[in-house]
This record gives C-alpha cells, structure tokens and sequence, in this order.
C-alpha cells in the first residue's frame, strides 16, 4: 500500500493489519513514541477540519516525528498558478508523507500519481478512508468482532463516510443497509455499490439499499448517519436537503427499533438534522470514542504507508 486514496487499495488482510496495529498502538502508546522519528507529514486542506488536521497533527508529535499544514488557498496550485502535478512533485522532494483534503478526489488521484512519497486521502467527495478504519477500530472494540454484523446507515447515499463504509464494511464480511431518498444526488455513487456487492459476495457480508428506514434498521448491530450538508454541498440547497432527508433523520423512535445497536456518527453533526440531540447524546452513542479511534487508526495507517 503506497498510498491510501480509497478503501479500494486495501485487502481485508490490509484492513485487519492496520485494526491489529491501532489496537496495540493504543494499547502501548509508550512502544510508538519513537516510530516516526525525524519523518515530517505534510498536511493539506481544501476544507474545514477539527478531528482529521488535530488527530493527525497528534499522531505524529506523538510517535517523534512532526506535520506541517497547508491551506490549498494560499498555495501557487490553489490561486490556478502551478500544475497540481508540478506541486507533488516539489512537494515529494520536502516531506516524507502527505495527507491530503480535497473536494475532488480524481485531483487527489493525480496527485498522488505524481507524488514519490506516500499520499493519504483525508477525505474527498468519493470517500473518507481514514474515516471508515477509525470507525471499523470502534465496532470491533465494542463489540467483539465485525463479520456478520449489521450496520444501518440513514441520510445521504451519496456521501463519502457511506461510500467508505459500504466498501470497508462488505470486505470485512458485514451487512450494509442504506435508507436513503431515490435519486441520482442521494443515492450512492454505481462504481460503489458494484464494489460493495462484489465483496459483499466474497466475504458473505450483505448490501441493501432501501427508501424505507424501519426496513434499514431491523436487527441492526451498528446506526450510523452524516451530515446532510457535506463540505462540498452549496449552501443555496439547505432548505431542499433538509425535506429530502428529514423522512431518514435518526430519531429516538426509529432507534428504539434497534435496542442492541450503538450510534455513530463521524462528525461534526448537527442535533435536529440528521440525528436528534436525545439519540446522540444517549447512554448508546459512541460519538467520541469513535473520534479518538481516529488517532490510532491514523498512526497504524502512517507507519503502514511509511515502510
Ligand atoms: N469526521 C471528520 O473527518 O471530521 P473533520 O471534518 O472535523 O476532520
């Protein structure tokens, strides 16, 4: 694995050794703090961030190496004044790694084509990774295993963190259920669901993808929504989203449907939208336990691109 662009480049065999290293690197913290020593990461953002740029900022202070961060708008590439390939290339001759923030994952595709040192995605409109390991770490600490489970996911088909977890999901033999509006913009992207299937197929794992939520979340192990309001989405098409999606909102009712699931969501979240603050704040969310497994994921996932 040079790079991670998607959970395309990753094996279930791949997925199992970076959950393996997290557990252990959180486990042993102490063991780490040397594993990246000397080694610089340059990250990079076309859009906001708190747990991506501080989890990965962390990740390295904490294992003896150091990170830089760099706003696309105040580079020569961001104001249409380089090529992008021009820039990993200098870029390579700089750092030793790159986590990269783009709106447009085929940039970031090219990117990395022209990058000599490991590229990692940190999230774009097709998918967020990094993401789906923290939050494969967190189902399998909380509930023992991941083959077989079911994971329920409500809202936005057509969403980077649903994409990432149809294709990570279904690799580790789980079932996906995606309640989501009919539609082109709601629906998930066909080259996924393709992906999804085939592996769904290989692993005895399962995908489904209703309009229907209390189809979704029968026998569901795992509830799990985003943002209907993703970075990339206009501000203009607030009030149109909020009534196409208000019918797949996480509410206490629609939860207590599955009373032995747990509630994710990768954040930030807003209570009233796509989850109610009663569900998100209850006994069964795991909201910040998930957020910190994005820092041992990370670190797993920056010493498996750094060897
Ligand atoms: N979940 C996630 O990637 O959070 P940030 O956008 O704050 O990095």
């Amino acid at each position: 694995m040079k790079h991670l662009l998607s959970e395309k480049d990753l094996s279930p065999e791949e997925i199992k050794q970076v959950l393996t290293a997290a557990t252990d690197i959180k486990k042993n913290p102490e063991k780490y703090k040397n594993a990246a020593f000397e080694k610089v990461l340059l990250t990079i953002f076309e859009a906001p961030s708190l747990r991506t740029r501080l989890s990965f900022d962390s990740a390295m202070i904490q294992m003896g190496g150091d990170s830089i961060n760099y706003q696309t708008m105040f580079s020569p590439w961001g104001v249409g004044k380089e090529s992008i390939e021009d820039t990993a290339r200098t870029i390579s001759r700089y750092v030793n790694l790159v986590m990269i923030r783009m709106h447009d994952h085929e940039e970031v595709v090219r990117f990395a084509q022209n990058a000599s040192v490991p590229v990692i995605n940190g999230l774009t409109n097709y998918s967020h990774p990094c993401q789906l390991l923290g939050d494969l770490l967190t189902i399998q600490e909380k509930k023992g295993k991941l083959q077989g489970l079911k994971l329920a996911y409500f809202g936005d088909g057509n969403n980077n963190v649903t994409h990432s977890l149809m294709m990570g999901c279904t690799k580790m033999g789980m079932h996906v259920s995606i309640a989501c509006p009919k539609g082109r913009d709601y629906e998930p992207l066909p080259d996924v669901v393709q992906e999804a299937n085939t592996w769904a197929k290989k692993t005895k794992g399962s995908l489904t993808i209703t309009q229907d939520s209390e189809e979704a979340i029968k026998n569901a192990d795992i509830v799990y929504t985003d943002s209907w309001m993703s970075y990339h989405v206009p501000k203009a098409q607030l009030k149109k989203r909020v009534e196409i999606f208000k019918p797949y909102q996480v509410t206490e009712k629609l939860f207590a449907k599955a009373p032995n699931a747990l509630f994710m969501h990768c954040l930030p979240a807003l209570r009233g939208h796509e989850v109610t603050a009663e569900v998100i704040d209850s006994k069964r969310s795991i909201i910040f336990d998930q957020a910190e497994n994005r820092l041992h994921a990370q670190k797993a996932i920056i010493l498996k691109v750094l060897k």
